[in-house]
């Protein structure tokens, strides 16, 4: 079982909307409460999805993304689902029947993961194993409990990396889970291809998110060098990716698949 078991947090909200790209669409975004997940979740809430909002731990924030999709006529509910432990995908998966009871969904995004790790030297067997279980076998196992509820001409998205073409050492594991989470995009895209399913990373760089705060917003120096590595000089904002998550979600996008679409600003180009 998912190791902080999984509790429906916010019952649907507002009424069912049809309107935009993505009117009639249900998304599921895991990572959904914050971050590049919260900026994707509320996108796609703008387009007209239906948006499971997933998350791990933070209550607020995920009650929050609900709400704000709510006040801006989207329709939202949370799921809260802890990943990196067996049987995690399958409980997801029975919260998200709580509130879609045909448990039907059109678009899967695989957003949450560790963004961090150790370098080889100092990394431990337990910290491998927890990363890769979140990043990598949640994902997977997500996708595969939900290959009879996502209709034909769906849409799963992967949240990777720029890591898997710009070599950091620092983050070895870490690196190592968005290029094998390419590889299973790459052959799903194959498989699902038949279903007018297509499959894709989209793979950011440095985004001013939590996961970053610590040295971006507080050390000056570390910041401008995030700066000058982009060929647009500036740091990735979460709604940066979002906004092409939301294209490759959409049917302009149709004929897009197995790719890895990279979002990085021209990063170390
Ligand atoms: N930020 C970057 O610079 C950057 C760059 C390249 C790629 N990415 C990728 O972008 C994605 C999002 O990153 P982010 O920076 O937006 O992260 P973030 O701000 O740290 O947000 C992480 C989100 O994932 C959820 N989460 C974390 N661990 C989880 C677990 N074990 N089970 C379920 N949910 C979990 C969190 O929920 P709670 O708050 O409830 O814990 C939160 O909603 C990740 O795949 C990351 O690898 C990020």
């Amino acid at each position: 079982m998912a190791g902080a078991g999984t509790t429906d947090r916010t019952a649907d909200r507002t009424t069912d909307t049809t309107a935009g790209r993505l009117g009639g669409k249900v998304a599921l975004v895991t990572g959904g409460s914050r971050g590049i997940g919260r900026a994707i979740a509320e996108r796609l809430g703008r387009e007209g999805a239906i948006v499971a909002v997933a998350y791990a731990r933070d209550d607020a924030a995920a009650a929050g993304v609900v709400e704000r999709i709510g006040a801006n006529g989207g329709r939202a509910f949370a799921i809260r689902a802890e990943l990196g432990s067996h049987g995690d995908a399958a409980a997801l998966w029975a919260a998200f029947d709580r509130h879609r009871p045909d448990g039907a969904v059109d678009i899967i995004v695989n957003n949450a993961a560790i963004a961090r790790s150790s370098d080889l030297a100092t990394l431990t067997e337990e910290e491998f194993d927890q990363v890769f279980a979140v990043n990598v076998r949640a994902p997977f196992f997500l996708v595969r409990e939900a290959l009879g509820r996502l209709r034909d001409g769906g849409r799963i998205i992967n949240v990777s990396s720029g890591v898997t073409r710009i070599a950091h050492p620092e983050i070895i594991a870490y690196s190592s889970t968005k290029g094998a989470l390419d590889t299973f995009t790459l052959n799903l895209a194959k498989q699902l291809g038949p279903r007018g399913i297509t499959v894709n990373s989209v793979a950011p760089g440095i985004i001013d998110t939590d996961v970053n705060a610590e040295w971006l917003r507080t050390d000056p120096e570390a910041a401008a060098w995030a700066v000058s590595i982009s060929a647009l000089g500036r740091v990735g904002r979460p709604e940066d990716v979002a906004d092409v998550v939301a294209f490759v979600a959409s049917d302009d996008a149709r004929w897009v698949t197995g790719r890895v679409i990279d979002v990085t600003g021209g990063s170390m180009l």
